[in-house]
């Protein structure tokens, strides 16, 4: 037996997200025979299939089993059969919001091997982390709609910002530019959205000068074009959750794609946190052998390291990034044997 046991709860959802989750597992199974511990895997059955069937995207039963679990590692939700936002808002969003998964933990790094669309990058010139604040803003759905389909139609989608919620995020952003290279830089809009770029902007200066990190600003369109024209000033960047939503596509765009880009939705004080790739479903490759499993693999290198498994989470990333060079040549298992043959040996899979 194992000395340690994680229980980890597995949502492998739509399209390829049931194929690039049995890669990761894979690869989180050779790190723990490697590093002496157990890994528990429980399936749900949920996504499209599920809602299909029974009209249910997250029964009350499965959300209460789920706050148990150590983990949760997540492929994808979502297909063309399902109207969009039920399994985004009742599944996804509502795990988010259930769990009161505040910080979504998104690193923007170009892997050796991975060419970025931005002329002369090299690998060590891209490599930030987005700090999305995770359970506020728009995201919240209050607002609602008038004379719907008249002439008169209106509707609302408020944004609101608590200075619990904005404090919290900055605070584990904060934090986390400690460990790194001390860089924090709140994006905003505080040029136009005067009373939550106020409330942020008050509270990312509180929080940096306590915890003791430099603190730079740009407004989130600027930030858009230094991603860009000058990627590398970035260390730490901690925003709100439509700002992140959109700021980290164009993270993983510059970083060489969705195939890389993986995402860590936590909970730093329960542990009942959610771990996913970046990429959705998609469904016109799905069955195909041709999804790329790394982001998925990334993603439970985040998930090990939240469980303390520090060496293991390093061992997933070194494998999954020894896979990358010519990756578009393997089918998705031919990418994970790679994977899991790096992670269990500690060699290069070539
Ligand atoms: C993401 C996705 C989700 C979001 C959708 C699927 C609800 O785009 O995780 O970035 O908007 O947060
Ligand atoms: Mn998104």
């Amino acid at each position: 037996m194992p000395a340690r046991i994680h229980t980890v709860a597995t949502i492998a959802g739509d399209g390829i997200g049931p194929e690039v989750v049995a890669e990761a597992r894979r690869a989180a199974e050779a790190a723990g025979a490697r590093f002496g511990f157990g890994l528990d895997w429980v399936d749900y059955d949920l996504g499209a299939d599920r809602w299909l069937r029974t009209g249910e995207a997250l029964p009350d039963a499965v959300l209460e089993e789920l706050r148990g679990v150590d983990a949760i590692l997540l492929g994808a939700v979502g297909r063309p059969d399902v109207p969009p936002g039920v399994l985004e808002r009742g599944l996804l969003l509502r795990l988010r919001f259930e769990l009161d998964l505040y910080v979504n933990l998104r690193p923007v790094k170009l892997y050796p091997g991975v060419s970025s669309p931005l002329a002369g990058v090299k690998p060590d010139d891209i490599d930030l982390v987005v700090v999305r604040e995770n359970t506020e803003g728009v995201y919240v759905g209050a607002g609602g709609t008038v004379h719907r389909g008249g002439p008169a139609e209106a509707a609302t989608e408020t944004s609101i910002e608590t200075r619990a919620g904005v404090e919290r995020v900055l605070r584990y952003a904060a934090a986390k530019a400690q460990e790194r290279a001390g860089r924090l830089t709140l994006v905003h809009k505080t040029n136009v959205l005067v009373h939550a770029g106020d409330l942020w902007q008050r509270a990312a200066r509180a929080v940096a000068a306590e915890i003791g990190v430099a603190l730079d600003y740009a407004h989130a369109d600027a930030a858009c074009l230094y991603l860009v024209a000058d990627p590398g000033r970035f260390d730490v960047v901690v925003t709100d959750n439509l700002f992140g939503d959109i700021l980290t596509d164009l993270g993983a765009a510059i970083a060489g794609g969705l195939g890389t880009a993986a995402s860590a939705n936590l909970n730093p004080e329960s542990s009942a946190s959610l771990f996913e790739p970046v990429h959705g479903s998609a469904p016109d490759i799905a069955g195909t052998g041709r999804a790329n499993p790394v982001a998925a693999v990334l993603s439970a290198s985040l998930l090990l390291d939240h469980l303390g498994e520090r060496e293991a989470a390093a061992a997933v990333e070194a494998g999954a990034v020894a896979a990358l060079p010519g990756a578009a040549g393997y089918s998705t298992q031919a990418l994970g044997d790679r994977i899991a043959t790096a992670v269990a040996g500690g060699g290069s899979p070539n």
